[in-house]
């Protein structure tokens, strides 16, 4: 399961993206917002993160402008990994390296066409684990206020 999230910035590319992933066959809830009025990033990035937290959906998918607000916060969530993705090589290696759960989209930085490549290498490129696992685990630690250094 996929959760879909965005501010009223990014919801015309998580509707796009929502009829690609029905095209698809694969699975999502939406979190919001549902319409183009104001809605702030921090409340779709919460609700969608806290769902991936809770282990009701596997991954989130969040749109904002830029893609970098709502991965903000987004990452302010304990155990989010966020990217704010905008080329292939980013999207596919933030899966194998660093374990991303959480992939963020800037509808006013890149087309649909784009997105859903991102989308789809975000979904089905899986973690590499080995040294990078370590790495991730340093994340982790920083999160929990330990220092790795
Ligand atoms: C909303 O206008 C815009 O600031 C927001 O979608 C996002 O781009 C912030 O990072």
């Amino acid at each position: 399961m996929i959760v879909l999230g965005s501010d009223h910035a990014g919801f015309p590319l998580k509707e796009e993206i929502k009829k690609h992933l029905e095209d698809n066959g694969i699975e999502f809830v939406d979190v919001g917002c549902y319409s183009p009025e104001r809605y702030d990033y921090a409340i779709a990035a919460q609700k969608a993160c806290d769902m991936v937290i809770s282990g009701e959906a596997k991954k989130a998918i969040l749109c904002c402008g830029t893609g970098i607000g709502i991965s903000m916060a987004a990452n302010k969530v304990k155990g989010i990994r966020a990217a704010a993705c905008s080329d292939y090589f980013s999207a596919k290696y933030t899966r194998l390296h660093n374990d991303a759960n959480c992939l963020c989209l800037g509808s006013r930085v890149i087309g649909c066409g784009l997105a859903f490549e991102l989308v789809d290498t975000f979904i089905y490129t899986e973690f590499e684990g080995g040294r990078h696992q370590t790495r991730v685990d340093q994340i982790t630690a920083i999160e929990n206020g330990e220092k790795v250094y």
